[in-house]
């Protein structure tokens, strides 16, 4: 009974190679708000798809301060005000995330920041629900200027091994 066989939002499916039972839109779907998913902004790739090289369109002082303020709601709880990885929720125990500091995401472009947001990566959900995509891209601004700002920092003393790679 607790069991009834059928599948519930979300679950896992192994029928789908992505594992996931629910299905990404169609290209053309038209989401409420009445945007197409088929321009670079909206995107929904996946994971199949090269990560986006660039980001869609310039960020000026004023996206980059939304996107600080979207990455303080969203993300600061587990990776920490300056990305670190060691945000609120991960001090009290949940999975360690890498720093953001690493060499590996200091060269990621942004496209893979962005799918991450979309999709989720491991013990981390996705936001794709949540954040829309313009502001995706901002927070994926802001990340970039944590980045910058600490150009020394290698992230390894707040990576747990199995996140350096
Ligand atoms: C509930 C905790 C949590 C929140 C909130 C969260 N993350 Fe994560 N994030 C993780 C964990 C844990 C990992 C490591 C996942 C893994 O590889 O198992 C991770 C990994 C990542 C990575 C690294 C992917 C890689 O290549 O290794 C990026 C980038 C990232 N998160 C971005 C974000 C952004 C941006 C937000 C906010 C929109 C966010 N995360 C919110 C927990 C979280």
């Amino acid at each position: 009974m607790s069991d009834d066989g059928h599948y519930k939002p979300e679950e896992a499916a192994t029928i789908f190679p992505d594992g996931k039972l629910a299905r990404p839109l169609v290209v053309g779907t038209v989401p409420r708000g009445g945007r197409t998913v088929t321009d670079t902004i909206y995107a929904v790739t996946a994971p199949t798809t090269a990560p986006a090289a660039s980001f869609p369109f310039p960020l000026d002082r004023a996206g980059l301060e939304r996107g600080k303020q979207q990455y303080e709601i969203f993300c600061a709880v587990c990776h920490g005000a300056t990305g670190d990885g060691n945000g609120m929720i991960v001090r009290r125990g949940f999975p360690h995330p890498p720093s953001y500091y690493l060499d590996r995401l200091r060269k990621a472009p942004p496209g893979h920041f962005y799918d991450v947001i979309t999709h989720g990566q491991g013990a981390m959900y996705s936001y794709g629900d949540r954040i829309v995509p313009e502001d995706r891209w901002r927070i994926v601004g802001y990340i970039r200027a944590l980045q910058l700002g600490d150009p020394k920092n290698d992230g390894l003393a707040t990576t747990p091994p199995e996140q350096r790679k």
